[in-house]
């Protein structure tokens, strides 16, 4: 029913075709690498780009670079993607879970604050991972000034939102270290692949030290890099589509509206799944799936996680709610438009009544 994903687009061939014409697709680095190494640096305002085989890997080594090591903390929210939380143990560093902001799925920052008031949190701990989650911008300015003040360094997990503006800076530029992911159902997909971003030089030395050994030990290939550069054109006009998609759904379908009240959809606001949360989410999804609508759970919150494993930091109650009500409309609808939008605002609407 929805567009095709991952995009059928000629231009996406094209370029893969003219990277198999120039025998790029058999050497370690070609134009498509270099072309898309330069453009997401001037696009989201940093000095160093390194393409990586994975988001995940990206934020370990995002993690990695920016000094974190055995028996450092780690702050992060409870309600995140779970591979953050693993690539901190990875490290043999202790995550720190805190509760997730109430107009947003990403990391208060008033636990956070509270936390640097604390002498010997304020010491023990090295770095805050935030991710920006289902197109709502996470509080970044806000966490980026207790950051600041506290002597920690910032991992911004951009994934979910290339091509996002927070205040007039892009995702990714307002940490230390940024990621991105090019993973199958993301908003720029090779399949696989991320970036690791930063404009700090000796965060990039270390980067640099840990993949060239010589040959680059996470690399993104050529054939991945030429099937991204077409969909970096096109990001913003599809990120308008996706929200515009949202917009439609939130002015015609009143009990999603109510459920996500508390998330506003704002002009900054770079959808990739959208969320709303349901008290019933079971019932909601079987509904929902009958009508051939692509939806489904949101994360596992990390709040039960064992005491062995992270500290915490107050009941985290936000994170348990998001854990057992949220609800994701997949992005293949989002884009959506014309009478396809139409029928998927109606069918919404319909569902819960
Ligand atoms: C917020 C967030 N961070 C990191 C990742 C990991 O990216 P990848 O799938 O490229 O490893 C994802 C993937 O879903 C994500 O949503």
């Amino acid at each position: 029913m929805f567009p095709a994903w991952p995009p059928q687009w000629p231009e996406i061939t094209e370029s893969i075709l003219r990277t198999v014409r120039r025998g790029d697709w058999g050497r370690y680095r070609g134009e498509a690498t270099a072309a898309l190494q330069e453009q997401i640096a001037a696009a989201v305002g940093c000095r160093h780009v390194r393409l990586v085989s994975s988001g995940s890997l990206g934020i370990e080594l995002a993690l990695r670079a920016a000094g974190v090591a055995a028996g450092h903390q780690v702050v992060l929210c409870g309600y995140d993607y779970p591979g953050n939380f693993r690539a901190i143990e990875l490290l043999g560093a202790r995550p720190v879970l805190v509760d997730a902001d109430p107009s947003s799925y990403s990391l208060d920052p008033q636990p956070l604050q509270r936390l640097a008031q604390q002498a010997d949190a304020k010491t023990a701990v090295k770095a805050v991972v935030v991710s920006h989650l289902y197109g709502v911008p996470a509080p970044i300015r806000r966490l980026r000034e207790i950051c600041d003040r506290a002597g920690w360094m910032l991992i911004e997990d951009a994934c979910q939102t290339p091509g996002m503006q927070i205040e007039g800076r892009p995702a990714g530029a307002w940490g230390d270290v940024g990621v991105l992911s090019f993973g199958g159902s993301k908003p720029l997909t090779a399949g696989n692949g991320g970036a690791v971003l930063t404009s700090r030089d000796p965060i990039a030395s270390r980067l640099n030290a840990w993949l060239d050994r010589p040959s680059d030990a996470a690399p993104m290939s050529e054939l991945q890099a030429a099937a991204l550069l077409p969909q970096l054109d096109r990001l913003a006009e599809c990120n308008q589509i996706r929200w515009q998609t949202v917009s439609a759904i939130n002015a015609g379908v009143d009990w999603i509206r109510q459920a996500t009240a508390e998330c506003q959809v704002t002009p900054q606001a770079t959808f990739y799944k959208f969320a709303f949360l349901s008290e019933r989410r079971d019932t909601m999804l079987e509904t929902l799936r009958r009508d051939e609508l692509p939806v489904g759970p949101g994360y596992r919150s990390m709040h039960r996680s064992s005491d062995r494993r992270c500290d915490k930091v107050g009941t985290l109650d936000r994170c348990r709610i998001l854990g057992e009500q949220l609800c994701l409309l997949d992005h293949s609808a989002l884009l959506a438009t014309g009478p396809l939008r139409t029928q998927l605002v109606q069918r919404l609407s319909e569902a819960a009544s």
